[in-house]
């Protein structure tokens, strides 16, 4: 059995890519386990929160990656870039300066938007970073008008987007 975490960079309590992450497990392969960390209690990288007392927030992240066999960032774009948070995620889970968590992990990026832009600036530039970090991008799920594209159940009703999401995992497996 594999584990396979996923972060979403956008707290916000309707979040897409919190619903697109819901829905991942029923689209996971018999071998993949899907687990989210709640990124909520996880404070700015601060080089002085770094050392023999760190956050407990940041413990138990690093310890979850460690203990993954792969990630999933689920990534708003924002202003073409990632949101604070995904990059603040990246930030904490690569230092030490490389020895971070992330180092040598599969990562799966995913943005979805309600517009027409399908977060495909976002997920090329956190494509771009990751490789150089240590990190194989294996799979990059993108989607526009994705309020039509999940029910109020959070089942995802469209065919060709449940498909990648389904190769996306299985390349995991
Ligand atoms: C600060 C900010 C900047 C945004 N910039 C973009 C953008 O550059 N391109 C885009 O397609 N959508 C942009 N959006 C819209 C987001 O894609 C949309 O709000 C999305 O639903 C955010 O993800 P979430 O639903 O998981 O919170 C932006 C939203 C915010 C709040």
């Amino acid at each position: 059995m594999k584990t396979i975490l996923a972060f979403n960079g956008s707290t916000r309590a309707a979040s897409f890519h919190g619903r697109i992450i819901r829905t991942l497990p029923a689209l996971a392969p018999a071998d993949v386990r899907i687990a989210e960390f709640d990124l909520g209690d996880v404070p700015f990288y601060n080089q002085d929160l770094e050392g023999e007392h760190q956050p407990d927030a940041v413990v138990a992240m690093r310890a979850a990656v460690a203990e993954a066999d792969g990630i999933v960032f689920a990534a708003p774009e924002y202003n073409y870039s990632y949101s604070a948070l995904t990059k603040n995620t990246i930030d904490w889970l690569t230092r030490p300066m490389g020895a971070g968590a992330l180092r040598g992990k599969k990562v799966m990026v995913i943005s979805v938007t309600p517009g027409p832009g399908a977060g495909r600036k976002v997920t090329a530039t956190i494509s771009e970073i990751l490789p150089f970090l240590g990190n194989e991008v294996i799979s990059v799920v993108n989607a526009a008008t994705i309020h039509e594209k999940l029910d109020a159940n959070d089942t995802i009703v469209d065919e060709e987007l449940a498909s990648a999401l389904r190769a996306g995992l299985a390349a995991f497996s």
